[in-house]
């Protein structure tokens, strides 16, 4: 077959250089330009990476134009309906859903690997009661690289797996702490006679004086949650741990970059962003007034909750999320005070998206508008969301991880510049500078 190129000609210099054009599985087409310095003496630029893929991969695939999104191939929407969450994770790691043993045997991996270090725990109480939970995460994370430094030969295969296995096993004990540290209560440790989503609950709702429990329908309801936030392809935050990863980092230390890179309120921050939004306009007859301000040029006001670099037509998360909110409040907690905010937000959606800002902009609401209302109905309290949006993230985070340590393309990421800045001049002593 004839292999496809595409030409790119210095109209300056009349030097024209053949890129080849790569193919997917799936996707628009990729120009590999790797030769461009070498042919054209050229480097490409692309800000925001709006049309720049970073690497080869096989994890998850979205579509932005039609809201598909596969993780190794499986439907998102029969991932949350049928699968969970650790199952999920196990996809994203081995590339293939795990028969009944391999599923056994993972969870038992996890649940061996679930404690922590006693000395970690030392590392919460350095911070303030108040300190926001993601920087306690991004915090703990990276001291936990620490504990697992010199057993993990980022070469070794078996070592990348572990470490990637005790991340998962550790996220929702790190979180649970987290929380608790900030609301001055104990501890709690895993419980092993408990599911993944179970145990995570109970580290963080129960007190040891007294028995709690586990509601089923916020079990499930939050495993779903998590499933919808597991993986999202080469996003910042996954971006940012194949960077640290590229230079052979600690895992744990790439994977606590990527958590400060999701707090912001572009990114996994949204969704605690969307409730101080919807508890700011109060009242679903000042929807209109704050909409305005969204399309007025000269205030830098968004809608939180809304838009999505990839996603142009739906957010197909964002669909399953806002159904799983409405059967979250409808069994759990029908009389919830959460009603007055989900028809602010409601209305928020139905404006929003007759409106002619809204529709040339292809702007719909995404994963985060609809995921804090859920979280909060569970009694999650709103500076907690990102931490929860980070727990499940991990996993997409690990295998992108694990994934680029096992490219035969491996090496580490250095993008080139534009420079724009002072041309070449020599230094003034302090006394003649004007
Ligand atoms: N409200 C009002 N206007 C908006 C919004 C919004 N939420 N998002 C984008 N726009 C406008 C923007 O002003 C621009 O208008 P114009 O062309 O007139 O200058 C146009 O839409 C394109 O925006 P952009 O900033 O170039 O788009 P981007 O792809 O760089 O940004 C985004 C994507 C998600 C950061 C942005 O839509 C945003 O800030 N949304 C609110 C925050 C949010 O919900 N983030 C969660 C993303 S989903 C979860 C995740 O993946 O982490």
């Amino acid at each position: 077959m004839k292999s496809e190129t595409v030409t790119i000609t210095d109209n300056s210099t009349g030097k024209s250089i053949e890129c080849p054009v790569l193919r997917g599985t799936y996707g628009p087409p990729v120009i590999d330009t790797a030769g461009l310095y070498k042919g054209l003496g050229m480097f490409t630029l692309d800000p925001g990476f709006v049309t720049t893929a970073s690497c080869r991969s096989a994890i998850t695939y979205l579509d932005g134009e039609k809201g598909i999104l596969l993780h190794r191939g499986y439907p998102i929407e029969q991932l949350a309906e049928q699968s969970s969450f650790l199952e999920v994770s196990y996809l994203l790691i081995h590339g293939e859903l795990p028969t009944k043993e391999q599923f056994e045997e993972y969870e038992t991996q996890i649940k061996k690997y679930n404690m922590v270090h006693e000395h970690l725990m030392r590392f919460f109480n350095g911070y303030r009661y108040d300190a926001h939970p993601m920087s306690v995460m991004v915090g703990v994370t990276g001291a936990m690289a620490s504990f697992y430094h010199e057993e993990v030969d980022v070469k070794n295969p078996e070592d990348r797996l572990k470490i990637a296995y005790r991340l998962i096993a550790k996220m929702p004990n790190i979180a649970s702490k987290t929380y608790k540290h900030g609301i001055g209560q104990p501890f709690i440790y895993p419980d092993n006679s408990l599911g993944y989503v179970e145990n995570l609950m109970n580290m963080m709702f129960a007190i040891p004086s007294e028995p709690y429990e586990l509601h089923p329908k916020a079990v499930s309801a939050l495993d779903k949650l998590l499933i919808l936030h597991a993986d999202h392809e080469q996003n910042a935050s996954t971006s940012t741990v194949r960077l640290s990863g590229s230079s052979e980092a600690n895992p744990l230390a790439a994977i606590s970059a990527g958590i400060a890179t999701l707090w912001g309120k572009a990114h996994g921050g949204a969704n605690e962003a969307v409730l101080h939004m919807l508890e700011e306009i109060g009242d679903p007859k000042n929807v209109s007034k704050f909409v305005a301000r969204a399309k007025d040029k000269n205030d830098d006001y968004r809608l939180m909750g809304f838009g999505h670099r990839v996603y142009k037509n739906y957010d197909p998360r964002a669909t399953i999320i806002s159904k799983a909110c409405h059967e979250v409040l409808d069994e759990m907690d029908p009389h919830s005070e959460l009603r007055p905010l989900m028809e602010i937000a409601m209305e928020l959606e139905e404006i929003a998206l007759k409106d002619d800002y809204f529709i040339e902009r292809k702007l719909y609401p995404n994963v985060d508008f609809y995921s804090g209302i859920i979280l909060r109905a569970l009694g999650i309290p709103t500076s907690m969301f990102t931490v929860f949006f980070a727990m499940a993230r991990s996993a997409g985070w690990i295998a992108n991880w694990l994934e680029l340590m096992e490219d035969p393309d491996f090496r580490i990421g250095r993008p080139r510049q534009l420079y724009i800045g002072s041309e070449k001049r020599d230094y003034v002593p302090i006394d003649k500078r004007g």
